[in-house]
């Protein structure tokens, strides 16, 4: 007797960040954030749990890549959560197969390349949880049951918590900091409320080098002083943008979303020592958006876009959909590309619309590099179930 289960879960990029650990271990955050979850139609982390009474060893492959889970403390605790949570179900229905013994053999795979910088780490770890959660018959239908799922994922890497809703997804940070019991994730509207929201990944580098997340964020809340400012300020953006959501209100949605973004970046130079996520071209990328923003405003209109840059130099460009075309012109126009764009909406715009009143005087000064490649999605839905084969 084998059982299996095959998911999908998406990747979600913040527009309140998540920096900072009030507990390492259960990883309990010092700052609700909030996301927007981008379609897996673009990127996703596709996982198969498999258990049989045969295994000998719990092992994940990961991108081909084999993994003992038990030397993984991450991957262990998530794995253990969810055992825990079968044997409740066991007691409960004694007369399904007593599986949460066993041990599982599971397989992950992204369907973007992890060279593309982009982190994999949220749609992985919410894909693993909801893989097992599928794996042992848990709960899933009501909103309360993915929250409470999202108290496992949160203990494989923070931001995986909430990759387990669709649309716009709020990671409350909770008080009890014993058990972390109510630092889960939350919806806020689900995909379909806003889907003329979209993104634009711009790909400026590949490196995997650098500080990682969760270095980082330990390091900042030692020495920033910085961070203390931004802890207690951080709730309010977080209500201001929920009620931007709600409302539509794209032009303070962008406002928060980029102040938020500098203020993150902000604490990390504020980190000792400092830590520089954004490059030239990153800050290019930055000037380029606000000059469009400036022309908008200059002519009585409002905010068309904004950037959003996590743990590296990789800019995410939200902005409604009709504003998409004009924005890729753009970029196309200031950066060289090493080769031409496969997707064929980006080579229909190649010629790029020029943007009325755009001073290119701010964005030739930004001839600093090359942009990689660029993704061009929308706000997605959540995990998907693909089969119990
Ligand atoms: C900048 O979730 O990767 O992307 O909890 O240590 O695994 P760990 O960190 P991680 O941190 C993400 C940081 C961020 C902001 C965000 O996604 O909110």
């Amino acid at each position: 007797f084998v059982k299996q289960a095959t998911v999908s879960a998406p990747v979600n990029i913040a527009c309140i960040k998540y920096w900072g650990k009030r507990n390492e271990s259960l990883i309990l955050p010092t700052n609700p954030s909030l996301s927007v979850t981008l379609s897996q139609d673009h990127l996703c982390s596709t996982t198969t749990s498999r258990t049989c009474a045969e295994y000998e060893e719990n092992l994940l492959w990961l991108n081909g890549k084999e993994v003992k889970i038990d030397n993984d403390k991450r991957l262990n605790t998530c794995l253990q959560a969810m055992r825990k949570q079968r044997e409740r179900y066991e007691a409960k229905y004694p007369n399904e197969p007593k599986i949460s013994k066993w041990k599982v053999h599971i397989c992950s795979e992204n369907n973007f390349p992890t060279a593309a910088g982009l982190a994999s780490s949220a749609s992985g770890f919410a894909a693993l949880a909801y893989s097992l959660a599928h794996l042992y018959d848990l709960p899933l239908s009501d909103p309360a049951d993915i929250s409470d799922l999202s108290l496992n994922a949160r203990q494989g890497s923070g931001s995986a918590c909430r990759s387990l809703f669709g649309g716009f997804v709020e990671w409350q940070m909770g008080r009890d900091d014993l058990l972390g019991s109510d630092s889960r994730a939350v919806q806020v509207a689900d995909h379909t409320f806003w889907p003329e929201i979209h993104a634009l990944i711009c790909i400026v580098s590949d490196d995997k080098k650098g500080t990682s997340s969760t270095a980082g964020m330990q390091r900042t809340v030692e020495t920033s002083a910085l961070f203390q400012y931004r802890i207690q300020h951080v709730e309010e953006q977080l209500v201001d943008i929920k009620q931007a959501i709600l409302k539509k209100d794209f032009d303070t949605f962008a406002k928060i979303t980029m102040q938020d973004s500098n203020q993150f970046h902000a604490v990390a130079l504020d980190t000792d020592p400092p830590i520089f996520y954004m490059n030239d071209v990153s800050r290019a990328i930055i000037g380029v958006v606000t000059e469009y923003n400036r022309v908008s405003i200059a002519a009585g209109g409002k905010r068309k876009a904004a950037y959003t840059f996590d743990a590296g130099p990789n800019a995410v460009i939200y902005a409604p959909g009709e504003n998409m075309k004009e924005i890729i012109g753009m970029i196309i126009q200031y950066f060289p590309q090493p080769e031409p764009f496969k997707d064929p909406f980006l080579n229909e715009v190649i010629e790029g619309t020029l943007v009325p009143g755009f001073n290119s005087a701010v964005a030739k000064r930004h001839e600093v590099g090359a942009v990689k490649g660029l993704i061009h999605t929308c706000v997605g839905d959540g995990p998907r179930v693909l089969g119990d084969e």
